[in-house]
């Protein structure tokens, strides 16, 4: 019997029966491109480690991967099966030194791991790139061990090529509420006063504990196993990269990396290997068309957490100056109590 969804369900589930049209809009790639821009914002079905030897060098300027762990998972049609150590170190070499020269000199990347995988993620990208940082992202779920700790936090990788590569910090720096606001002859120091209230923007540091995974009442949901948040992506995308830039994700899933790219004004291009994620991944670029935005990325701004109120104040001041007042407290109607 097919399962019944609950009305407030918003997962992208869609059947391959009910979603050719989205596969037709994928590509393959089987013999050499040479010029990058016949393969720009699309996604290739197939096996990245065939894809690889086909695609232009120095042409890329951001990769984010976010490979199978060392762990046992389904796939879908596929199962990575958990592997030795030096196994793992072996399939990572692979493919991070088949994606290192499509990187352009000035190009960075970031490559996403549980802290098992990590151990021999981090040790193999130092063999090609200049590691810059670990970041930890605290994910809320993870299920609990009976003898240990349970798993509760994911890390991501950032490399760069050389020393010259692209961080745009103003891009990601976190709102915060000022608590203490501290003047100077009267004027604020290091904090803006509005309508909406005081607050600070503050630099992001390489521990996020203010993103959430997926769940089923939010849009970007879809029935993958480990879907990214969209958050987590745009962080990476807003600092390492510039409008217009290419963005490559070589193990693509449910299509992350490349919606948020359009969702950004970046161009993407992602491999995957499984029809069903490519079909899903069409999908939620279709909807990036109308709809571009990004959870806790309001207007242009990272939030911290438990700030929703303040976001809610900032959002209508500026859509007082604008005239979109009454539309935007529709939107904030829809994303409190349709999106829970
Ligand atoms: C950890 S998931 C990526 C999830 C993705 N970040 C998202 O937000 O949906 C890894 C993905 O890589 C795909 N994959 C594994 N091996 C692959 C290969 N050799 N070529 C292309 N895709 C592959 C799997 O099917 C899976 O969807």
């Amino acid at each position: 019997m097919p399962k019944v969804k609950a009305p407030r369900n918003r997962t992208i589930d869609t059947p391959i029966s009910e979603g050719q049209h989205y596969i037709d809009r994928c590509i393959t790639v089987d013999s050499p491109v040479s010029d990058i821009d016949s393969i720009l914002d699309k996604t290739i079905i197939g096996d990245s480690f065939d894809v690889f030897p086909f695609l232009p060098k120095g042409s890329i300027d951001l990769i984010i991967a976010d490979p199978p762990y060392n762990l046992t998972k389904v796939y879908n049609s596929s199962t990575f099966a958990k592997r030795k150590a030096s196994e793992y170190e072996e399939y990572t070499r692979r493919w991070i030194s088949a994606v290192y020269p499509l990187l352009k000199p000035n190009g960075s990347i970031y490559v996403c791991c549980d802290w098992e995988s990590s151990l021999i993620i981090g040790r193999v990208l130092m063999e090609y790139f200049k590691v810059r940082n670990r970041i930890t992202w605290q994910r809320e779920k993870g299920r609990g061990a009976k003898a240990n700790w349970k798993n509760g936090m994911e890390d991501i990788w950032f490399a760069t090529k050389s020393d010259e590569y692209t961080f745009n910090l103003e891009a990601v720096k976190i709102r915060r509420k000022v608590i203490a606001p501290y003047r100077v002859n009267g004027k604020p120091k290091d904090w803006v006063e509005t309508d909406a209230g005081n607050y600070r923007d503050t630099c992001p540091s390489n521990f996020w504990d203010d993103i959430t995974i997926p769940f089923w009442s939010m849009p970007e949901n879809t029935a993958h196993p480990t879907q990214k948040p969209e958050k987590l992506i745009a962080k990476i995308m807003l600092a390492s990269s510039n409008s217009g830039d290419i963005v490559f994700d070589p193990f693509l899933g449910s299509g992350t990396t490349s919606v948020v790219a359009k969702k950004l004004g970046r161009h993407y291009i992602g491999i995957e290997i499984d029809r069903q994620y490519c079909l899903w991944a069409e999908q939620r670029l279709e909807m990036a068309d109308t709809d571009k935005e990004i959870q806790g990325y309001v207007n242009g701004v990272f939030w911290e957490r438990n700030s929703l109120a303040e976001q809610i104040s900032a959002s209508v001041a500026q859509a007082e100056k604008t005239d979109e007042k009454e539309q935007l407290e529709d939107q904030i109607e829809l994303d409190l109590f349709g999106g829970q």
